[in-house]
């Protein structure tokens, strides 16, 4: 229940449109589904599927959506024209709830460069669009593109026209992320104050990142009257991508003196973050805000020790409400006593004072050689002989064929606890044809949840580290290995991880 002083903010996810225009993360329609169903189950309120004028697989995304999902609003994107509005309609006809997103741009450099028209003209080209969108649908946004650089006085006008021909939610986007905070909350100001009908109609946000502050802005509009925002999972998007729907719903739900609420389902953010940074192969930087890896990881001493005593000394989001198991304490050259005893109170070690001094000794030698400690250098530094070569299950063969012209195929052979088992599997790559060899033989079910490669150097002969994270019954394992062979090394860092569920 909220306070009824709040006010509820739309949350329009276009993760499927502006987030898929970038090169590289196109979707096909299962997996839109796919993302379509996560964000539906997360109850964001609209979902941007597509622009269905531009592609028969955007149009076909979008039919295939409308079919399925009934909870959120399915909403298509369209230009100033009446083609693309009629093609729009018609990708939407199976919607329960629908929306057209039509619009045009509105700065002098849109107006001049782009168009080659006039003020006057754009103004007549709005409302009409908005009027035709009108004989298929009662929900209509209108966009005015390039808003950020579009002057006041002007946008004002053309936004109070847009309503009277019925858009029902107007949209002020940042599309080249220019705005300062102050002068986008100002912008949203000036409209609150100075368009007779704003009333009629629901201000949204669309802010680019193209100087970093996609969500900052995107808060200065929120506070100063918007009440829908247009985000992305991990802030994906053209250029240097739009605002991310998880900053912006944790930064309402953390800070009390922003007077709005939303309806998402908080504990899905860290899930669907990953469902789509594997689906459009586009991975999470390590320090993002909210979903990276090291969102919820300690690794200085003074923070490690604050944090043990009580989370919230070093820790404004409780990781649990993001759908993060509990915050990591990482092991560096930098942590103190009290993050190697709560590490190996973790392993079900047991240490005395004195043990715990020599330990640390230890630790801090192998620390100041090597980044990051695991479990297995800890099992190793207090002697519990819990090595890879221990691992209760290894790989004794791994082969691999794969190439332009042939089928990835991986013939894996497993020693299981002295027992041999061998599996041959197809993949889309021999990666993924190894992970399938491996994932049949072990009787578990596990979910990747991050598979990440670095290279060391920049040669071709480098070594290379795979991390990997997986999932099973709900607890995550983590598994690491580093090979010249990046094939050899993925393999092994999987079974590393699946050997710690054994
Ligand atoms: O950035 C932008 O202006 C857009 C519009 C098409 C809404 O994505
Ligand atoms: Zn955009």
């Amino acid at each position: 229940m909220q306070p009824n002083t709040m006010e509820k903010l739309h949350i329009f996810d276009t993760t499927l449109r502006d987030g898929e225009q970038v090169p590289g993360c196109q979707l096909n329609t299962i997996e839109k589904i796919e993302i379509a169903r996560a964000l539906e189950a997360m109850r964001v309120d609209i979902i941007e599927c597509g622009f269905p004028i531009s592609s028969p697989g955007d149009f076909n995304s979008i039919v295939e959506i409308s079919k399925i999902i009934k909870d959120s609003t399915i909403c298509a994107l369209t230009r100033a024209v009446d083609k693309d509005i009629d093609v729009a309609a018609d990708a939407l006809h199976y919607a329960k709830r629908k929306r057209i997103h039509t619009g045009i741009g509105t700065s002098d450099m849109h107006i001049l460069h782009k168009f080659k028209s006039d003020r006057e003209d754009i103004i007549k080209r709005a409302v009409h669009c908005v009027k035709y969108a009108k004989k298929y649908v009662q929900d209509v946004e209108f966009y005015a593109e390039d808003a950020g650089r579009t002057e006041n006085e002007y946008l004002a006008r053309v936004i109070e026209a847009v309503i009277n021909a019925g858009a029902t939610v107007v949209n002020i986007p940042d599309t080249t992320g220019y705005c300062t905070p102050y002068e986008y909350g100002e912008k949203i100001k000036y409209l609150v104050e100075n368009v007779p009908n704003i009333h009629k109609a629901i201000i949204s946000t669309h802010c680019h990142n193209d100087l970093g502050m996609a969500t900052a802005n995107s808060l200065a509009g929120i506070i100063n009257g918007a009440r829908q925002v247009e985000v992305t999972i991990n802030g994906i998007g053209e250029r240097a991508g739009n605002t991310a729907l998880e900053e912006v719903v944790m930064a309402i739900k953390s800070r009390k003196d922003i007077p709005v609420y939303t309806d998402i389902e908080t504990k899905s953010i860290y899930k669907n973050s990953r469902l789509v940074s594997t689906l459009m192969r586009m991975p999470v930087q390590p320090n993002k805000a909210i979903v990276g890896r090291n969102a919820f990881a300690h690794s200085s001493g003074i923070h490690q020790d604050g944090v043990l005593k009580n989370r919230e000394s070093y820790e404004i989001i409780d990781p649990s409400d993001v759908g993060v198991n509990e915050s990591t304490i990482a092991l560096t050259a930098r942590s103190g006593r009290a993050a190697l005893n709560h590490h190996y109170k973790r392993l079900g070690v047991e240490l005395s004072n004195q043990e715990l001094d020599e330990a640390y000794d230890k630790f801090l030698k192998l620390a100041d050689c090597k980044k990051d400690i695991n479990d297995d250098d800890l099992n190793i530094i207090v002697g519990v002989t819990r090595t890879k070569q221990n691992q209760r299950i290894r790989i004794k063969f791994l082969q691999v064929v794969c190439g332009k012209s042939s089928v990835p195929m991986a013939t894996v052979k497993l020693v299981i606890d002295g027992e041999v088992c061998t599996a041959t599997s197809s993949g889309n790559g021999p990666i993924d044809a190894c992970f399938s060899a491996i994932k049949s033989l072990i009787h578990r079910k596990i979910t990747l949840e991050e598979f990440l490669v670095q290279a060391i150097t920049k040669g071709s002969d480098d070594v290379g580290k795979v991390h990997v994270q997986i999932e099973n019954r709900g607890n995550i394992y983590y598994g690491f290995s580093a090979n010249t062979d990046i094939v050899t090394a993925s393999a092994e860092a999987l079974v590393n991880a699946v050997s710690k569920i054994l």
